[in-house]
């Protein structure tokens, strides 16, 4: 469904003295068709820059993405994205803006209703559909831009740091949720995830592989496949074999990251001198 041939991305500088940016170093994957896949890293790694790339929101400096075998040159409709902070339109109600995607995409609202309730009560929001954003709490205004990213019925959902800021026992409940919509009992057909986050946990929890990426400039350190048992429990967490995928994982990153400090702490050779 998505493939990454070494992706690289540079951020020219902001100022005229500033520096250019190499936020994505080599990256290369892939994530196959209805298949659950995370990211966790350290923060600047460049995370959210691959999520912009992949969605065709922001130009690739080097490489190639693939999506469903077409290159991606520009926003294309087959996904829904949840981006790090809820990006809501604070003149458009609730309801409004969990329909806008239709509105962009051309297809007729009233098709969409059903869909629409039906997402707004799985995450709470039903009774809120007819205010603003501006009267909503941080993680609600994102429960909402998780039933915009999905009100179309995406295949592909890429979402980046979509939790972080709920409350632990929400953040539970939206995890056992969106495995729900994963496995497509809610949508009618299998979904492809490629989940951001910072938790560990959530992403062994959640995901068929766990991508660890090393500190900026990011590139993939370690790839882990996550041979739990489906359909997941909130309970899988206190197994034995759960914390042994979350205390490897941990340690890989903190393996990268000492790699990371090591690699420029080397004093550069010096020139021979003539
Ligand atoms: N528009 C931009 N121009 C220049 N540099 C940028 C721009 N956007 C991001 N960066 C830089 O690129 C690097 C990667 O940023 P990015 O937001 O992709 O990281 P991230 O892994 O998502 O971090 P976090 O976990 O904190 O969300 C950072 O050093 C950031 O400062
Ligand atoms: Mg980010």
């Amino acid at each position: 469904m998505i493939e990454l041939h070494h992706v690289r991305k540079l951020y020219p500088p902001r100022s005229r003295h500033g520096q250019p940016v190499l936020a994505v170093a080599d990256v290369t994957f892939d994530v196959a068709r209805g298949e659950f896949v995370s990211i966790v890293g350290p923060s600047g790694c460049g995370k959210s820059t691959l999520v912009k790339m992949l969605a065709g929101l922001m130009d690739i400096t080097a490489g190639e993405i693939y999506v469903n075998g077409q290159p991606v040159c520009g926003p294309h409709s087959d996904i829904g994205i949840v981006f790090q902070t809820p990006t809501l339109l604070k003149w458009r109600s609730v309801l409004d803006n969990v329909l806008l995607p239709l509105d962009i995409l051309r297809k007729p609202r009233l098709a969409f209703t059903e869909r629409a309730e039906e997402l707004l009560r799985l995450v709470g929001l039903w009774d809120f559909r007819n205010d603003y954003p501006s009267v909503l709490s941080g993680g609600m205004q994102q429960r909402a831009a998780l039933c915009r990213a999905l009100i179309h019925d995406p295949s592909l959902l890429v979402m980046d740091e979509p939790f972080g800021a709920l409350d632990a026992f929400t953040r539970e409940e939206m995890n056992l949720e969106l495995l729900k919509l994963w496995a497509g009992r809610e949508a009618g057909r299998q979904k492809t995830i490629v989940f951001i986050t910072h938790s560990i946990p959530e992403a062994v929890l959640l995901s068929d592989r766990v991508i660890v990426f090393s500190p900026r400039p990011g590139t993939v350190d370690s790839i882990f496949e996550i041979n739990l048992p489906r359909p997941r429990t909130a309970d899988l967490q206190y197994s034995e074999q759960f914390q042994a995928y979350a205390r490897n994982i941990r340690s890989r990153i903190g393996v990268a990251a000492n790699a990371a400090v090591a690699q420029q702490n080397t004093p550069r050779p010096t020139r021979a001198l003539v």
